[in-house]
């Protein structure tokens, strides 16, 4: 099979195609073997890439695996997401689920092999039936994006689609992967949903369900965004330096949550290692609840978790019209450095994808 890693950790470069790479083996009896069909790239392959979060993935990989030896390093395997079809199946996966054939999707997660690969072995608990209105290209453009709003919903507590019903929430940074999907979702669930975007995609954050959409380039974005709130709940999605204006467009009564993506945990772990980095992220979550606090509201970070019944519930919304995959760019399985390089550039408009068939 084909299969794109690296032996080390790096720029662009550093990505070799094997064209005679083995088939992955099912070692858990949980685990089923997927033949990839597309995948799409996420930021956090271009920072996994260069090393980010080794330390942390290093340590869970070797959780996961004791007693037996621990996963290796390299070659390492990038790409979370995916969507194909199930070829073999460990013998305690539900086949009455996922029968051999059956065209699933998920993200996989980062102790495992990723899937820049024609073939990959995931678990059967972060898989889901692929929505049968959606190609291969479609639905491996939405799991990672919707495990991390999922998670994003429900750090504190199980924020369910009834808690959003005729809530106000705010997207910051309403055209990338997350913000297009989590406007979708929220919207969804009931919410009127604000966000902040650059001028050329305006009219594109409308169609995607956000009632007032700010251009966060123009002088007066603060004022319009607190013209337009109090909020209730904040998906940031964006590295701010000034969180502290955000913190204050939310509820001061301790119902608002505020969540961002923007976590220093891995980070920490690259800069720290794992004992002072964790150490380190003790602190910084206590002086960032604290700073919510002092606002009346509730802070926290959300980190991507896979979650298969998640992406159950994204089918039926997607399957009833409600989320639609937003997708910038599709690329060949060979044109990986091409489509790692454009995400690596920002300015990214939902998702890039490779398409294992082009
Ligand atoms: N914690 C986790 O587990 C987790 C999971 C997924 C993603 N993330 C992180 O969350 C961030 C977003 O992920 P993503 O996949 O959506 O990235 P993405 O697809 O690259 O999107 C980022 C978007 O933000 C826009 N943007 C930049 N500056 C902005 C600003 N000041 N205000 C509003 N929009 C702005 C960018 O477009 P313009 O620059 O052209 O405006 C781009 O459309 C990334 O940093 C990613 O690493 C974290």
């Amino acid at each position: 099979m084909k299969s794109w890693h690296i032996t080390k950790h790096g720029s662009l470069e550093e990505l070799k195609l094997d064209e005679n790479a083995p088939l992955p083996i099912i070692t858990d009896p949980l685990d089923i073997l997927v033949e990839v069909k597309a995948s799409s790239i996420n930021p956090i392959d271009v920072a996994m890439l260069g090393g980010y979060g080794s330390n942390i993935i290093g340590l869970l990989k070797t959780l996961e695996s004791f007693p037996v030896t621990p996963k290796v390093k390299f070659p390492l395997t990038l790409g979370r997401d995916f969507s194909g079809k199930i070829v073999d199946a460990g013998k305690s996966v539900n086949l009455e689920k996922l029968k051999i054939g059956t065209e699933v999707w998920g993200s996989v997660r980062s102790t495992y092999q990723g899937a820049q690969s024609q073939y990959i072995v995931v678990p059967s608990t972060d898989i889901s039936l692929k929505p049968e209105s959606l190609t291969h290209v479609e639905a491996a453009s939405i799991p990672y994006v919707a495990c991390t709003t999922w998670v994003a919903a429900s750090t504190f507590g199980r924020l369910e689609p009834n808690w959003f019903l005729d809530k106000k929430v705010l997207v910051l940074g309403g055209s990338g992967g997350v913000g297009t999907f989590a406007i979708q979702l929220f919207k969804s669930w009931g919410a009127e949903i604000t966000t902040t975007v650059n001028k050329d995609f305006l009219e594109k954050a409308s169609e995607l369900g956000a009632t007032n959409i700010v251009d966060y380039t123009q002088p007066d974005c603060q004022f319009l965004l607190s013209s337009y709130g109090s909020y209730d709940f904040v998906l940031d999605t964006i590295r701010r330096n000034d969180f502290k204006n955000v913190l204050c467009l939310l509820k001061p009564d301790l119902s608002s949550k505020y969540v961002t993506l923007l976590t220093p945990v891995l980070p920490n772990t690259d800069k720290y290692g794992i004992t002072l980095g964790l150490a380190k992220c003790k602190l910084d979550l206590a002086c960032f609840v604290f700073e919510g606090l002092k606002f009346g509201t509730k802070v926290g970070w959300a980190i991507y978790a896979p979650n298969g019944d998640a992406l159950d519930e994204v089918a039926k919304l997607i399957e009833n019209k409600k989320i639609k995959p937003v997708i910038e760019t599709v690329y060949s399985f060979d044109q990986l450095p091409l489509a790692m390089k454009k995400v690596s550039l920002k300015h990214n408009r939902g998702k890039t994808v490779l398409d294992y068939d082009l």
